[in-house]
């Protein structure tokens, strides 16, 4: 055992681990996680979907093959096994929550996200009732608002506070929402005016637990709390959101009497997904107001008369239809593990990885001093934080202090075989709060094309959302070393030094400043020319090509498009790799073939071997103007690709980039065709065969078993020039090949698809090369390697004929 093992086991050993458990945290992961080691993949998204132990699926898979599970609506015996699994899994999970039965019933659904629709539904809300909840709480909770809303109640998000001097708790309103107020405002509401206030246990987005005392603080106490405030007016009931929390720690609901509960089973021992609970207290229940009625929750009803007479018990009239049975009878084998390390056991290991994780995060420093890592924390006092939870939140800044993407983090964590998450993860008032993002932020990033999900990562110089590492009962403390590892080595810059007499690089690009002296510097030639006529498949080289307004002659002329309205490319569909494709200039065809097809296809490039359909596509946020192909040739493409779909062919496009945010598109200035960024790429030789010594150098170093070769064409380039220093071509501004002359507009962005090998009909995926880029190639938050070119001069009409580039062409470029 490492040094560092031993410090963390000194002041953790009595949490980690399960030291009173069944079964050590180490024997747990040789026995039921076998694929994680084996994959070598570092799991830390157990917020977002925790991993099923391998025996726990064993069992279920013995159940369910050794036992007859019939429908629940019948009268069957085989109807019988399954209602009374169902009975006992509802009371396995209101054991779970320590509720009653006399006082809670356990309603299945399709999630936790069901599970608040139903209460958002059903809820009797009128003008008088408000819908309070905490800032931070997740989209799925939110949602509530659109049913409050609608039917005249107010609603607003609060902050709860335990201002120092107060001695308990305080909640601040922000503003006050209403909908159609005009329409509410005549008389006082019919009857009872129920509240309701909604609040995670565990925040998804800092992992902050807020104390379940307010369940009682709001029901009891709620004008105290609200001081003054109108709004304490009328019943409040109290809705927790324990879909994160309650895998670490589930609420107890006898001390909490917390009137609904929401939770998904995929969370708590990661399988079945699409099955959730609502947890409701008997008398919360009977206020809740059903509207639609279907197979399981109706008594009888009349199909040519509005009669109906629905079931009365609370899980018959709240469950529709037929429910997820041989679900429902699994999650007793994933109840068996939880029970047996225990909620307090499986707790108290997840946090100490998580205090170990921020302390270690908090202590990195760059070479100057300053601070690597910012994490998204709550500094509540007691009263209203209930110990930390199993989640942390953070972002990393460069030694200037500029923040680095967490799109770049998670990119790198994914090639190093770490599984992390990114962004803000469905809680918005979470992030905008910790992250300190104000409604204009918020709104100018939306203009500028930000969503959930893209790659905006970082506008006007603040994140928009961060990096996420959270643990499960099974993580281990080799896990989360892992993940510091990562984190030290990928970000924490160091100084130059000579270290067992090797030189050390720093992390950020070392580009060479060989050949990069003013004026022209040493001569390369053009190699090869590559042109690829439909994107995203095969491409085929050529001694000399003529230039257009667009790049190559029919460089990228052609997409493929599924039935969908998708574009498709290699990172969805690797296997277009394999259609090849040729062009003979003089005879006007293109020829294509697959390996799936057996006739080769000719394509005649005059117009009109086209049908009249023209359709207006968008790619990359341009518009582009596009001619359909014949019937028979988008059938011999939806064989070669494996679904249906349609050749496309560029015609125009309507405008070049508009939308920088949302689009990758480099070149601003010219007419592209379906190319994602510019004209043309280009790739050199000795940059090449640089990175292979680098990738030859792992394999000595024992990071890696086999040697990895790439050959240029791995990068998809239209040019490959040879002759010069490696990563020369960094440094051009301008450069000439042959008379044509040409504009760098900077280094080429790669991302997975250069990991994508396709030998022998097979398509394979590893780390490589983009791993080794990763660790020389970065720069603000890309990895650079091949730089994009713009041809100068090629829309004069005239140019568009004589114009063409052979091998063998000098390459001359200008450095400034
Ligand atoms: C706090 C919280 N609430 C609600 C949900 C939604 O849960 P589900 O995906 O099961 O519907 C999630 C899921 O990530 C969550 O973390």
């Amino acid at each position: 055992m490492g040094v560092d093992k031993e410090e963390f086991l000194k002041e953790f050993g009595h949490d980690y681990g399960y030291p009173n458990g069944p079964k050590s945290i180490d024997e747990i992961r040789a026995t039921e996680f076998k694929r994680l080691d084996q994959s070598g993949l570092v799991y830390l998204d157990h917020a977002g979907a925790t991993l099923y132990s391998e025996l726990q699926l064993e069992a279920i898979f013995k159940d369910l093959n050794s036992r007859v599970y019939g429908n629940p609506h019948s009268q069957s015996e085989a109807s019988s096994a399954t209602l009374e699994i169902v009975r006992e899994a509802r009371q396995q999970v209101l054991d779970y929550c320590n509720a009653s039965p006399k006082d809670y019933k356990c309603i299945f659904t399709s999630g936790a996200t069901a599970a608040l629709k139903l209460i958002g539904e059903a809820f009797p809300w009128n003008w008088g009732s408000n819908f309070m909840y905490t800032m931070e709480n997740h989209n799925s909770v939110l949602g509530i608002r659109e049913y409050a809303l609608s039917q005249g109640a107010a609603a607003f998000a609060v902050d709860v506070e335990s201002p120092v001097n107060h001695g308990g708790v305080k909640v601040s309103l922000h503003p006050v929402q209403r909908r159609n107020e005009a329409e509410f405002l005549e008389g006082e509401p019919m009857g009872n005016s129920y509240n309701l206030f909604a609040f995670p246990s565990e925040c998804n987005f800092s992992g902050f637990r807020f104390s379940l005392e307010l369940v009682k603080l709001i029901k009891d106490n709620s004008e105290r709390i609200m001081e003054g405030s109108q709004f304490h007016k009328g019943r409040w009931l109290v809705l927790i959101d324990a879909a994160k929390g309650c895998a670490t720690q589930p609420p107890d609901l006898s001390k909490y009497p917390a009137d609904f509960v929401v939770i998904s089973f995929y969370k708590l021992f990661g399988y079945p997904t699409g099955l959730g609970a609502l947890l409701v207290r008997n008398d919360a229940a009977k206020i809740l107001k059903q509207n639609y009625f279907s197979g399981g929750t109706v008594a009888a009803s009349f199909a040519d008369m509005d009669f109906v007479k629905r079931r009365e018990s609370v899980e018959e009239l709240f469950e529709d239809g037929t429910i997820s049975f041989l679900s429902i009878a699994s999650i007793c084998h994933g109840f068996k593990i939880l029970n047996s390390l225990t909620a307090p056991g499986i707790c108290r290991h997840t946090a100490s990885l998580t205090m170990h994780v921020e302390k270690m995060l908090l202590d990195l420093r760059h070479e100057n001093g300053a601070k690597v890592c910012t994490i998204y924390k709550s500094r509540a006092s007691k009263v209203l934080c209930h110990e930390s939870g199993s989640i942390l939140s953070f972002n990393l800044k460069r030694p200037d202090g500029s923040w680095f993407g967490y799109r770049e983090v998670e990119k790198l964590a994914s090639l190093t075989g770490i599984q992390l998450r990114t962004g803000c993860f469905c809680n918005p008032g979470a992030c905008a709060k910790y992250l300190g993002l104000s409604h204009s932020d918020l709104l100018s990033n939306l203009e500028a094309g930000h969503v959930c999900w893209d790659d905006n990562d970082i506008i006007k110089g603040k994140p928009t959302g961060a990096v996420r590492v959270s643990f499960g009962y099974m993580s281990t403390y080799e896990d989360a070393k892992k993940f510091i590892d990562f984190i030290t080595r990928s970000f924490v810059s160091t100084p130059y030094k000579s270290g067992n007499g090797n030189l050390l690089r720093p992390r950020s690009i070392p580009f060479s400043s060989e050949g990069r002296g003013k004026g022209y510097s040493s001569v390369s030639y053009l190699k090869s020319i590559t042109i690829y006529p439909i994107k995203s498949c095969g491409g085929f080289s050529v001694e000399s090509w003529p230039l257009t307004s667009t790049g190559l002659r029919h460089d990228r002329e052609w997409l493929i498009k599924s039935l969908t309205g998708e574009i498709l490319t290699q990172k969805k569909v690797p296997e277009m790799c394999f259609i090849s494709t040729s062009i003979d200039l003089n005879r006007g065809l293109m020829f294509v073939e697959s390996p799936r097809c057996r006739v080769k296809l000719q394509i005649n490039l005059r117009i009109d071997s086209y049908t009249d359909t023209k359709e207006e596509i968008e790619l990359h946020a341009k518009r582009f103007e596009v001619q359909h192909c014949a019937n028979d040739v988008n059938l011999w493409f939806s064989n070669a690709v494996g679904r249906p779909c349609t050749l496309l062919r560029y015609s125009s496009s309507k405008d070049t980039c508009k939308n920088r945010a949302m689009n990758m598109c480099r070149d601003v200035q010219s007419r592209l065709s379906f190319a994602n960024e510019a004209q043309f790429l280009l790739i050199s030789e000795e940059s090449v065969s640089d990175l292979n010594n680098r990738l030859s150098l792992n394999v000595r170093k024992g990071t890696h078993e086999t040697p990895l070769q790439v050959n240029p064409m791995r990068f998809r380039p239209n040019l490959v020039i040879s002759g010069g220093e490696p990563y020369a071509e960094d440094g051009w501004r301008s450069l000439k090949i042959g008379s044509k002359s040409f504009t760098s507009l900077g280094g080429c962005n790669r991302c997975q698809m250069i990991n994508i090998v396709h030998g022998s009909g097979q398509v394979q995926r590893s780390n490589e090369p983009l791993a080794t880029l990763a660790t020389y190639r970065r720069v603000k938050g890309k990895i650079l390697f091949g730089i994009l070119l713009r041809c100068e001069n090629t829309d004069k009409p005239g140019l568009q004929t004589d114009s063409w580039l052979q091998v063998g062409q000098e390459v001359n470029p200008y450095s400034e």
